[in-house]
């Protein structure tokens, strides 16, 4: 049977050591980090997870106000409030959460962002530092997951890293990641298109779940003593559940842990490490400014 990777124990060991680094930045005479959030419309989730950053970030002695806008506002007039944000020094960083309503293009509103404030790790110019091995901002999910393997003991030197999944927001950026020097695995990135999905998956001695479909993963498809790392929330019908559904991974997680070396829970694996990368980010943005 698998060992469980606890997301949320590490999560909370790195908002700790960020917490540190801002209490002794305190000590040394800076002020505190500044994060600026901006929310567009009344999407419960998005709310939700605004709150969520918004606490975190309180916790760890980041300050932060959430900007929020009325889903009317023109793609012109959020332009401007980054604009604002970019050239205001008492911001560090900037996030504007997604998606935004239909009538405003996202990509011209994440260019807009400062790559000197690009928390979330999205503007072209971030991706690319990403791409050739720079220090910089990482990507929230998959420099998690990446946390979450070190921390965990998992030996990424010359392992096999198969990806299903090649979003902009996780698959790819995590191919990278892994990709890079110090981490340093052999990728393979899988997707609808690829043929015989499973005999790949098979070969995987790190396995991750990025698919956003529930149970996707199935035993047949893990290698014994693989690292399973499910990057799924998904919502399956629940009678059982006051809410009337529970949340579930790309992966079989029954099926799959008693397979697996290591797998993570969902929730309480991936999910909680975004949060704590958004901090060290804008511990980073604050420190370089
Ligand atoms: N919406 C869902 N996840 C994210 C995230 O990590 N960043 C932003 N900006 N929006 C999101």
């Amino acid at each position: 049977m698998a060992h469980i990777i606890d997301g949320k124990a590490i999560s909370a060991r790195i908002r700790e050591e960020v917490k540190q680094a801002v209490a002794d930045r305190s000590a040394a005479g800076h002020r505190a980090p500044y994060l600026a959030v901006v929310l567009v419309g009344d999407d419960p989730a998005s709310a939700s997870y605004v709150r969520g950053k918004a606490k975190a970030s309180a916790e760890v002695g980041i300050e932060s106000d959430t900007l929020t806008y009325d889903v009317s506002i023109s793609e012109e007039e959020l332009l401007d409030v980054v604009h604002r944000l970019n050239s205001d020094d008492s911001v560090d960083g900037i996030l504007v959460q997604l998606p935004l309503p239909d009538h405003i293009d996202d990509r011209k509103v994440i260019d807009a962002i400062s790559p000197a404030k690009d928390v979330d790790c999205f503007h072209p110019a971030s991706v690319g530092n990403l791409v050739i091995g720079l220090d910089g901002f990482k990507p929230a999910t998959p420099a998690g997951i990446v946390e979450l393997l070190q921390r965990s003991g998992v030996q990424t030197s010359g392992a096999h890293c198969v990806i299903i999944g090649r979003s902009n927001i996780v698959g790819k950026p995590l191919a990278n990641l892994m990709l890079n020097k110090g981490v340093d695995a052999t990728v393979t990135v899988c997707h609808s298109r690829t043929k015989d999905l499973p005999a790949i998956a098979r070969q995987a001695d790190i396995l991750v779940a990025a698919i956003g479909r529930a149970n996707f993963v199935t035993a047949d498809m893990v290698k014994p003593g693989a690292v399973v790392i499910d990057v799924g929330i998904n919502r399956v019908e629940d009678a059982t559940r006051e809410r009337g559904y529970r949340l579930v991974g790309d992966v079989d997680f029954e099926a799959v842990a008693p397979i697996a070396s290591l797998i993570t829970p969902v929730p309480g694996g991936v999910g909680p490490m975004t949060i704590a990368v958004l901090l060290q980010n804008t511990l980073l943005a604050a420190s370089t400014s």
